[in-house]
């Protein structure tokens, strides 16, 4: 599909968030029908884009919701989805979140440490409830992704040890208010490769029949998410191939598959408009500095990350190499570095490639900037799906303790 962004830009203004529901609805359809055949449940993690609508358009497929706070889950019920496909996972959650995750009925709480196993049951038992609950174990599969995304080798903080989790388990089993019907993994985000994934997912499969032997009977097989994507030139997994391996892995285990993709939903159907205010040279050293900033897209500064910069309309002119940077007080503050433009002027839309994954989720008020608004493209016609932030937003939760 092509997108007027000249259109967006003068009707929105800039920077501007541009959605592609269409897409981000072919990326749901292609991986639910990647496992078709088999009980399956994709659960779209909100975090990588939690607006309302994002997440709307996922629910009305028959999305669930992978979340990692209550707010999370709360925002996901709001978008509709159904409480019993919601999963609640994360490293660290309050008594409080707990407590109302469990009264909210939601499909599991995805558990990660003996510490927390007891909490989950002090709360249900209070609540006089049996809490469902997975445990993500961390398979030390190295999978080889960019180190602040890797999650699956003993030396990050996600998951317990296999021998851990065989002993908590055999306790929740053992407890009134457990019920463990799930188990997790999730070695990390943009994966490009298959073996690592296949290799985690045999190690937890292993772990799931030898809990069988134990009459622990697990339901859920959830394998996180993922999945890479097409920033740059990356050679990417076919989903098909991806959903093969796990079945494979699954082979004779009475589970429903789930999985929990959100870059793989969401990356590509995104892209971060911005204008060109000016140029300049400190020495050779040639900036174009544009209305959009770290605050907006964090992830080039925060990792490095390849995002693809595009003039929205031709220009001619010989080109040079540039460095794109936002107004931010921080040298970190860029969206690119050292790629080749023509002369730019004041006015000049730029178009930031794959954001919709991690991108307005990330963003901050840095600087006292606004969020940008969000717009949606759907059957061609586009809307508002967030409004941009006012300085009286800003200061609204402030200002009565001047
Ligand atoms: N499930 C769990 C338990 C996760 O921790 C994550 C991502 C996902 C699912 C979704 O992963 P995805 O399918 O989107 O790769 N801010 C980073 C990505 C952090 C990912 C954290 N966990 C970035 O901008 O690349």
């Amino acid at each position: 599909m092509s997108i007027d962004f000249k259109e967006l830009a003068s009707e929105y203004g800039t920077p501007l968030y541009v959605y592609d529901f269409d897409y981000m609805k072919e990326q749901y359809r292609a991986l639910k029908s990647a496992f078709e055949g088999k009980k399956s449940l994709v659960s779209y993690a909100v975090k990588a884009n939690s607006n309302l609508s994002v997440i709307a358009n996922f629910a009305k497929e028959g999305s669930g919701a992978d979340c990692v706070s209550i707010g999370e889950v709360k925002r996901a019920m709001l978008a509709g989805v159904e409480p019993y496909k919601i999963i609640f996972s994360g490293v660290g959650k309050s008594d409080d979140e707990i407590k109302e995750a469990l009264e909210l009925k939601i499909l599991m709480i995805n558990v990660e440490s003996e510490e927390e196993l007891k909490h989950v049951e002090a709360v249900a038992k209070e609540l006089g409830v049996e809490a469902r609950i997975s445990i993500r174990v961390n398979p030390n599969v190295d999978a080889k992704t960019h180190p602040y995304i890797s999650t699956g080798l003993h030396e990050n903080k996600f998951g317990v040890e296999i021998a851990m989790a065989k002993r908590m388990y055999i306790y929740a089993k053992n407890s009134e208010n457990l019920d463990p019907i799930g188990i997790h993994f999730h070695i990390g985000s943009q994966l490009t490769k298959l073996e690592p994934i296949a290799e985690a997912a045999n190690i937890i499969a292993d772990l799931v029949l030898s809990l069988k032997a134990i009459n622990v009977d697990i339901k859920f097989f959830d394998i996180g998410g993922g999945i890479g994507v097409q920033y740059s030139d990356e050679v990417l997994i076919d989903v098909k191939d991806y959903a093969q391996v796990i079945i494979d892995a699954v082979k004779g285990l009475d589970v429903t598959i789930a999985c929990e993709p959100g870059r793989y939903l969401t990356a590509n159907a995104g892209y971060l408009l911005t204008k060109v205010l000016y140029e300049k040279k400190n020495g050779s050293k040639r900036f174009t500095i544009v209305d959009a900033a770290m605050n907006d897209l964090l992830r080039p500064s925060l990792y490095s990350a390849y995002h693809k910069i595009e003039l929205v309309e031709p220009k001619e002119g010989e080109e040079s190499l540039t460095d794109i940077v936002g107004p931010i007080c921080e040298s970190g503050d860029f969206l690119a570095k050292d790629v080749l433009m023509p002369k730019l002027d004041s006015g000049d839309l730029l178009v930031v490639h794959s954001a919709g994954a991690y991108g307005f989720t990330m963003a901050s008020n840095y600087n006292t900037r606004g969020r940008v608004c969000e717009v949606a493209i759907e059957d061609g016609k586009s809307r508002v799906i967030r409004k941009r932030e006012s300085f009286e937003d800003l200061v609204a939760l402030e200002k009565d303790y001047l």
